[in-house]
């Protein structure tokens, strides 16, 4: 008989962006996006200048892989650059056609969200802001301040994470700092 999961409340803290109860919290260092960006002799310096430092961490409440339940939290992304391109969330599809709700806390950024059939999409993500990320589009949240961005998601429990397609493949645009703001570009390392 698989767990049963009855319902519960947690408080998030507005003022800082934070969940305050979670059972799965997930730090992501620099070494373990280092395929993910663009210039990776910038990502080996700063891993070695930095020791290494977290670039984002995410507080969960994760709930049994089955059909019908969720899985909440929220995502503290740190501001940085790695060459021009802003600090970002590896970025994944769902394996399974799921899916996810981001809402915007602190801080402001851009979701970038992309088809395996080659559409694109991008939505800023800042406090009050809702970001409906369909199922088959992959997502990769960047933070383009000088704080920390922080969001809330939620998403079914069973959508399964392809990290894989985006290790290999990336997405087709990268954001990156020209002249002191984001912009948008086509990645040259981008295969359909
Ligand atoms: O489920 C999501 O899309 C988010 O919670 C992400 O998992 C989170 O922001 C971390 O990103 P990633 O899973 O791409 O490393
Ligand atoms: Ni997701």
């Amino acid at each position: 008989m698989p767990d049963i999961v009855k319902p519960y409340s947690v408080d998030l803290d507005l003022s800082i962006g934070t969940l305050r109860s979670f059972n799965k919290k997930v730090e992501v260092k620099l070494s373990e996006l280092r395929e993910f960006f663009f210039n990776r002799e910038a990502a080996d310096n700063i891993i070695k200048k930095h020791n290494d430092p977290a670039v984002y961490v995410y507080f969960e409440n994760s709930h049994p892989h089955m059909r019908g339940e969720m899985n909440f939290g929220v995502t503290i992304l740190s501001p940085g650059k790695v060459g021009c391109e802003y600090n970002m969330t590896r970025g994944h599809y769902h394996s399974r056609r799921r899916g996810e709700v981001y809402v915007g806390l602190r801080g402001e950024g851009i979701v970038v969200m992309q088809t395996k059939d080659g559409m694109f999409f991008h939505s800023p993500i800042r406090r009050g802001k809702v970001v409906y990320v369909p199922p088959s589009w992959a997502h990769r949240t960047v933070n383009t301040c000088d704080r920390k961005l922080s969001f809330f998601y939620a998403y079914a429990s069973d959508a399964g994470h392809d990290y894989g397609t985006i290790r290999r493949k990336g997405f087709a645009k990268l954001v990156v700092e020209k002249c002191g703001k984001p912009k948008i570009i086509d990645n040259p390392r981008f295969t359909r």
